[in-house]
């Protein structure tokens, strides 16, 4: 790894911005990108210089390896911008060492911190002007990693690109969310990839969330594939339960390999150490919040993620048991929300170093 990248960076900037052309009055999630994007190939064992340039289709051979094998994975994280039009990025570190831990198991090459690292600070600084700037918008970054060999043998590839793009952004959930626990589809198992951000584990997220849908809950909060006892997590979001004024969620790797850990949940975790509420990682069992519901113990069920950073879940739905869940006062859900998002935002001073300047 070479140590000043940056300079290295082959830079084509656009020749005229898509920005004047952009509505931002109706942001729809993931649907627009920003003028910007980042390609950097590895081939021959070697990774070549990484190129930013305007956004665009790329070709690609039916024989990528990607296409048949799904060897590929993902991150999604956020640029923020505060009063003053300073752009900031929050915990980047947690995104590439994930990546990389996720790039492992599908048997990929490690990438370079600078190639992830100044690769989004530099697209963050050419597209600064793309980053929403009401409440709560951002702009969402998404590197992709994947399989580009063009041979079809079920073997790993030889070559392989990184590519990042950007997306203004609003809410990623507009509405009310209900959930239904799953009993019968899994998303991952014991030895799996449901830790990675693999690719494949969202494709296999789709049919059992689409009947969810039908039947008018919005997520699925998994539960483990040997038993469909424990409590695991939602389409893109951890989850955590309180139940009277105790927090739980489930336990990440190196516990169990079924659940992504994610930077939100792990800042979550910190900021209810700091602010003396009880919080316990374990195992959940489905049991016990079905007989706290039915106890009235249960007075919240949030999810955390990037996409929506802290969203409080309004229905719960196991077998034949349904509970509405009505918003609390002083809820945790809010309460961590805006910690997180008054450090993201650059409201409030970091004592933990989390937000990242871009500049
Ligand atoms: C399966 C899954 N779980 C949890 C999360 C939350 O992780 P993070 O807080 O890092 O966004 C995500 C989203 O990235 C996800 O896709």
């Amino acid at each position: 790894m070479t140590a000043d990248l940056k300079t290295n960076f082959i830079i084509e900037k656009i020749k005229e911005s898509k920005l004047p052309n952009a509505d931002f009055s109706n942001l729809i999630f993931g649907r627009m990108f920003s003028d910007h994007m980042l390609v950097a190939d590895f081939i021959d064992g070697q990774w070549q210089t990484p190129k930013i340039m305007p956004y665009q289709a790329l070709t690609y051979e039916p024989s990528a390896k990607v296409f048949h094998y799904g060897q590929a994975v993902f991150e999604g994280m956020k640029a923020y911008k505060d009063a003053q039009g300073n752009a900031f990025l929050f915990r980047p570190d947690e995104n590439f060492k994930r990546i990389n831990q996720s790039a492992e198991r599908l048997g990929m090459p490690p990438i370079p911190e600078a190639y992830f690292i100044d690769g989004i600070t530099e697209l963050v600084k050419l597209d600064k002007d793309w980053i929403p700037t009401g409440p709560g918008e951002s702009l969402y970054i998404r590197p992709v990693y994947i399989a580009t060999e063009n041979a079809v043998a079920a073997s790993p590839s030889s070559s392989y690109r990184l590519m990042i793009m950007t997306s203004p952004a609003g809410k990623y959930y507009s509405g009310d969310v209900k959930v239904k626990i799953e009993d019968r589809f899994s998303r991952a198992c014991d030895g799996g990839v449901g830790y990675a951000k693999a690719a494949g584990n969202y494709a296999a997220q789709f049919y059992p969330t689409e009947k969810a849908k039908a039947e008018g809950f919005q997520q699925i909060i998994w539960t483990d594939s040997a038993q469909h006892k424990y409590l695991e997590e939602a389409g893109t979001m951890n989850m955590f339960f309180r139940i009277g004024d105790k927090l739980l969620t489930a336990p990440t790797i190196p516990e169990s390999t079924r659940i992504l850990p994610g930077v939100t949940r792990k800042s979550i975790i910190q900021l209810a150490k700091d602010n003396n509420i009880a919080i316990e990682v374990r195992p959940i069992e489905v049991n016990e919040v079905i007989e706290a519901s039915k106890k009235g113990d249960l007075k919240e069920i949030f999810g955390a993620g990037t996409a929506a950073t802290v969203l409080p879940i309004v229905g719960l739905k196991y077998k034949d048991y349904y509970t509405d869940l009505p918003k609390q006062e002083n809820s945790y859900a809010d309460f961590f929300k805006n910690k997180i998002m008054d450090i993201q935002y650059n409201r409030v001073e970091d004592p933990y170093g989390w937000r990242v300047k871009v500049d």
